[in-house]
């Protein structure tokens, strides 16, 4: 097996420090990389609908000078005739240099990395992880705040569901002095396993509640998210939760002015567009961000910097 990124605790702080640094010279001096991975090709295997991760991880190979294949409808591949992750692994390793991969099954890009013979990325497995998304957070977070350790992060909404909340907090509580609130509904909360994990090792400080507004005030970071729909088995549970966080100006009013607000998108109501124009918005900084981590990303698995 080939070294590729699975669960973002593969990675450790230095090797993330690493990255990000890698990310910030690519936007200083993006001319340096433009050739890097002449010749080179990645893979984006989608089983799943996407926007910014599989665009900008196409973007990014782009931008080193490599090129792209690739299914975004897995439907429209060998899969729907019944063909495996692991035969389809086997199979691209043959055409590619590197493949990203986003299914609805959690392990299933684990499944691929085992059976491909080249880097595998998970873009993102059911409800369980989204290391790319969380390296995105993080250097967004950097650029933002020039530090990643102490500071109050608030995660608010679908904790439950929400893929990227889980790697983030994996990745945040490494780093010194950080300490998390929780907001979500009670059928929203944190998976246990995430507790058992992460949070209830015993360095980790934070707080459960259902009280955005009570909360604001003290955040430096508010990571928003949508109610992930297409994990609910019931329509109407989703419908009853969707709209229980709604970031209005007047709850921003008692927040700090320098808050940065993320997300890792797409959004719902969560975030009425009327947000976008605060300065202290910065999810789609946030979304570009995500090309050059993942332009890092790349060149780290391919080792060609
Ligand atoms: N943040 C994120 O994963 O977005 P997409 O689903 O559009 O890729």
């Amino acid at each position: 097996m080939r070294r590729g990124l699975i669960d973002i605790l593969e990675l450790s702080v230095e090797e993330i420090d690493e990255l990000i640094a890698c990310a910030e010279d690519i936007i200083a001096n993006p001319e340096k990389y433009a050739d890097k991975c002449r010749g080179k090709k990645l893979a984006t295997l989608f089983y799943e609908p996407s926007t910014r991760t599989r665009l900008s991880f196409e973007a990014a190979m782009l931008e080193l000078g490599g090129s792209v294949l690739g299914f975004s409808e897995a439907q429209s591949s060998s899969v729907a005739k019944g063909e495996t992750v692991a035969d389809t692994a086997k199979t691209v390793s043959c055409f590619a240099d590197i493949i990203a991969m986003r299914h609805p099954k959690e392990g299933a890009p684990l499944v691929a990395a085992m059976n491909a013979s080249i880097p595998v990325i998970n873009a993102g497995d059911g409800g369980h992880n989204h290391p790319t998304q969380t390296l995105t957070d993080l250097l967004t977070i950097k650029r933002e705040k020039r530090r990643l350790g102490n500071m109050t992060i608030g995660l608010c909404g679908d904790l439950k569901f929400g893929r990227t909340v889980h790697s983030l907090l994996a990745a945040m509580s490494r780093y010194e002095g950080n300490h998390f609130i929780l907001i979500s509904p009670d059928e929203l909360k944190i998976p246990e396993y995430v507790k058992v994990e992460i949070l209830d090792t015993g360095n980790v400080s934070y707080i459960e509640t259902d009280g955005l507004k009570q909360v604001i005030p003290e955040l430096d970071i508010l990571y928003m998210t949508r109610v992930q729909r297409e994990r609910f088995i019931s329509e109407a549970d989703y419908v009853r939760l969707k709209d229980t966080y709604i970031l209005t100006p007047d709850k921003l009013k008692d927040a700090k002015p320098d808050l940065s607000i993320l997300h890792p998108l797409p959004r719902m109501n969560e975030i009425p567009a009327v947000i976008d124009s605060d300065p202290r918005a910065c999810y789609f900084k946030q979304v570009l961000n995500g090309k050059y981590i993942r332009m890092a990303l790349i060149l780290k698995l391919l080792e060609v910097v």
